[in-house]
């Protein structure tokens, strides 16, 4: 019987689920991303080699996986066939390995117009988005004017549905926001195009998850973003627009009832690229000194996609324990423990103070959110570096309560530590650890 396994970020993204992904691909027939789209960016390093990977789901460095781009994500042709070509030019196989599902939602021209417009009509109240058309393209998701691969494949089709739904949003562009409309006939044949070169890479991936489960294979589920940028529980509206929390079975056609074991990848501090609120954030000394410590261990502390600065903090408690409960996680994955090794006293918030009260749930209401005072308690650092480490019982005592005191805040185990960006940088404990 196979497992089917969901790993999911439980901040605010970036946690370091690629490098986890990869190192458990082996493992797994399977890996499939759910929901999403190039707003991701998954970082694998092997060795010298650095692969960012933005579509193509973080098992592809591994011959004999099948990795599928289900129907939940959002796919931009321009981004995936670049990320193809890219991962070619680099000697990895991309063919009959890398499928796409029929019911995918395309993100078009307009969607990424719409979504540069839309921020800088925002000014100093913009989202900071990646501006890669996530939001545009899951609003005509859900108003029903969006266009699958199964239309996009179809030229006359394509051409019909394009039309449409170029003629409304020429004139928002247009009107609203005083942006270039995008040229109907340039963007029809641009598409047709990527249209013939993913063709044979779409199939009907509903049909392809059914299979898989009745031949007990093992199926990994590649969470994007984190839960703290999901659309119904993240901070609303410094989000994402999809369904990070819940998203693998509407993502991809398997029921809930078929995953076996949730993993929660969590960054041993925090971190944030773009705007909105941040109770821990340490925009100081602290902040910097992460900053410092992870590029000289070889990491980077940038958006994958846009290369932006990412704001550092301390591990935040109230996040984890409200995003290891909306997603039910079995078991942890702990990153970036290297990192900590700077620190001679650690902070970890354990619960908010607001008005004076204490607060154990993340509140709904940003202008809370904004006053909240994080309670902090100390822990004592473990100042060696721990990037070599192979075993659970060669952790640092210091290291070992710190991952206690994480797994107490989350009320699950952790399985697996990273110590650092490389492949094999990575500690699984054994089940009596
Ligand atoms: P993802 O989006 O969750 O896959 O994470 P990203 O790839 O965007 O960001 C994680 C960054 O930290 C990348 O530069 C990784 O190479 C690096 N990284 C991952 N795990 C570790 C770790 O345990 N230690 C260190 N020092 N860096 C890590
Ligand atoms: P991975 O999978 C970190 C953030 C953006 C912005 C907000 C909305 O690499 O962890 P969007 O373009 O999605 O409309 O932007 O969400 N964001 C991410 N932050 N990691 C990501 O993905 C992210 N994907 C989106 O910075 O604040
Ligand atoms: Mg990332």
């Amino acid at each position: 019987m196979g497992q089917t396994v969901l790993l999911v970020g439980l901040q605010w993204g970036d946690e370091g689920k690629g490098k986890v992904i990869d190192a458990l691909s082996e493992r797994f027939d399977l890996v499939v991303r759910f929901q999403g789209g190039a707003n991701a960016g998954h970082t694998i390093h092997i060795g010298q080699e650095e692969f960012i990977l933005r579509l193509v789901p973080s098992g592809i460095l591994h011959p004999g996986t099948l990795c599928v781009i289900a129907n939940g994500v959002v796919v931009d042709p321009v981004a995936l066939t670049a990320e193809m070509a890219g991962l070619r030019q680099r000697g990895v196989d991309v063919g009959e390995n890398l499928v796409i599902s029929d019911r995918a939602h395309v993100v078009l021209p307009h969607h990424k117009a719409l979504d540069e417009a839309r921020e800088a009509a925002r000014g100093k109240d913009r989202l900071g988005t990646t501006r890669n058309g996530i939001g545009p393209c899951y609003a005509d998701k859900a108003s029903r004017c969006g266009i699958r691969f199964a239309e996009m494949i179809e030229p006359d089709v394509f051409h019909e549905r394009l039309v449409a739904v170029l003629e409304i949003n020429n004139r928002i562009l247009t009107q609203v926001y005083g942006a270039e409309p995008v040229d109907v006939d340039a963007a029809y044949d641009e598409y047709c195009r990527y249209a013939e070169e993913l063709k044979p890479h779409v199939q009907d991936t509903v049909m392809l998850m059914r299979q898989a489960l009745r031949d007990g294979k093992n199926i990994l589920l590649e969470g994007a973003q984190g839960s703290m940028l999901d659309l119904n529980f993240g901070t609303y509206p410094y989000v994402t627009s999809s369904e990070v929390v819940g998203g693998a079975t509407v993502g991809t056609g398997i029921p809930p009832t078929r995953i076996d074991r949730v993993i929660g990848v969590v960054k041993s501090y925090c971190s944030r690229v773009g705007t909105g609120p941040f109770p821990t954030e340490q925009d100081n000394e602290i902040g910097k000194a992460i900053h410092r410590t992870i590029e000289m261990h070889g990491g980077r502390e940038r958006g994958s996609v846009t290369g932006r600065p990412r704001r550092c903090g301390w591990l935040d408690g109230v996040v984890l324990r409200h995003t290891a409960e909306l997603n039910g996680v079995t078991g942890l994955a702990v990153g970036m423990l290297d990192v900590l090794s700077a620190f001679e006293t650690l902070k970890v918030c354990t619960a908010y103070k607001l008005d004076g009260r204490g607060l154990h749930s993340f509140p709904a209401s940003l202008t809370a959110v904004e006053r909240v005072e994080p309670v902090y308690e100390e822990l004592e650092g473990w100042c060696c570096d721990v990037s070599d480490v192979t075993r659970w019982e060669e952790l640092p005592p210091q290291a070992r309560r710190y991952l206690a005191a994480v797994e107490e805040l989350a009320g699950a185990p952790v399985e697996f530590v990273s110590v650092g960006p490389e492949r094999k940088q990575v500690i699984e404990r054994e089940p009596d650890g």
